[in-house]
């Protein structure tokens, strides 16, 4: 594991977005994994920023997001395809064949979920996951108890995790009970992985992930187990590590 820590959410942003350009560059024809909330915003604008001013092009890249709502619209102004237009595939040169993300409106949800997975290997798996993580230790919609062992399913969110997200529908009840998430196996499965937290609200789950038990507790806690996982942190979402932790970890 390797660990960045930003002075601030921006420089952690700029820094992420850096990661993936370096790979775009090299690999243009690269699968990535994507994810949406707000700690995505700041490393979108930075892609965007990067393709405008013609460092990056997305035209060989595949996409596949984590996750989204079921019952909800795709233009749904809350809706993950609608956030992922908004912050990222508007504004850039991807091919829409190349977009992938869960139809959570699909008439047979469990055959939708098949299908995604076999997109996923259709296309030679992900080269590089991107992931955000929830105050309860979740990676894409995978809430705490979730075995390792799944593959994309359908998930009935938690409390926390509708209460987390009230701000995108204007109220917790708006807010759909469940999602169809890409599992742990599948984000296992990338090839390498970035993690990204800021704020202070995060620093006891990044402490609880990247420095206590490996458990299904805490769904990102089986990422210590990824030979290739950068995580790029705020101060304030590293806030909680133990004191001694960074004495022999590699930060940049
Ligand atoms: C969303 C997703 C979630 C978020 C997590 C953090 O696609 O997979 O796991 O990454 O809930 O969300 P924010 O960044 O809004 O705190």
């Amino acid at each position: 594991m390797r660990i960045y820590v930003a002075d601030t959410e921006d420089e952690m942003a700029y820094h992420a977005a850096g990661v993936i350009s370096d790979r775009l560059i090299k690999y243009p024809d690269t699968t990535l994994g994507l994810a949406t909330g707000g700690t995505m915003i700041g490393p979108y604008r930075y892609l965007v920023q990067m393709y405008e001013r013609g460092i990056i092009s997305f035209k060989s890249v595949v996409t596949f997001n984590l996750d989204e709502y079921v019952g909800i619209e795709a233009s749904h102004p809350a809706s993950f395809h609608h956030f992922m237009y908004e912050h990222l595939f508007e504004h850039i040169d991807i091919l829409p064949q190349n977009v992938h993300i869960p139809d959570g409106m699909a008439n047979d949800i469990q055959a939708e979920c098949k299908r995604y997975d076999c997109a996923i290997k259709e296309h030679g798996g992900i080269d590089l996951q991107i992931l955000g993580i929830g105050l309860n230790g979740h990676i894409g919609f995978n809430e705490p108890g979730t075995p390792f062992g799944t593959t994309t399913h359908v998930v009935d969110l938690t409390e926390t995790t509708r209460a987390a997200n009230a701000r995108f529908f204007g109220s917790v009840e708006d807010v759909p009970k469940q999602a169809v998430t890409m599992g742990i196996k599948n984000i296992m499965q990338s090839r390498s992985i970035i993690l990204m937290a800021s704020g202070e609200a995060k620093a006891d789950i990044i402490a609880k992930a990247l420095t206590g038990p490996v458990t299904q507790r805490v769904p990102a806690s089986v990422l210590q187990l990824h030979p290739q996982l950068t995580v790029i942190l705020d101060r304030q979402a590293a806030s909680s590590m133990p004191k001694d932790y960074f004495d022999c970890s590699f930060v940049a």
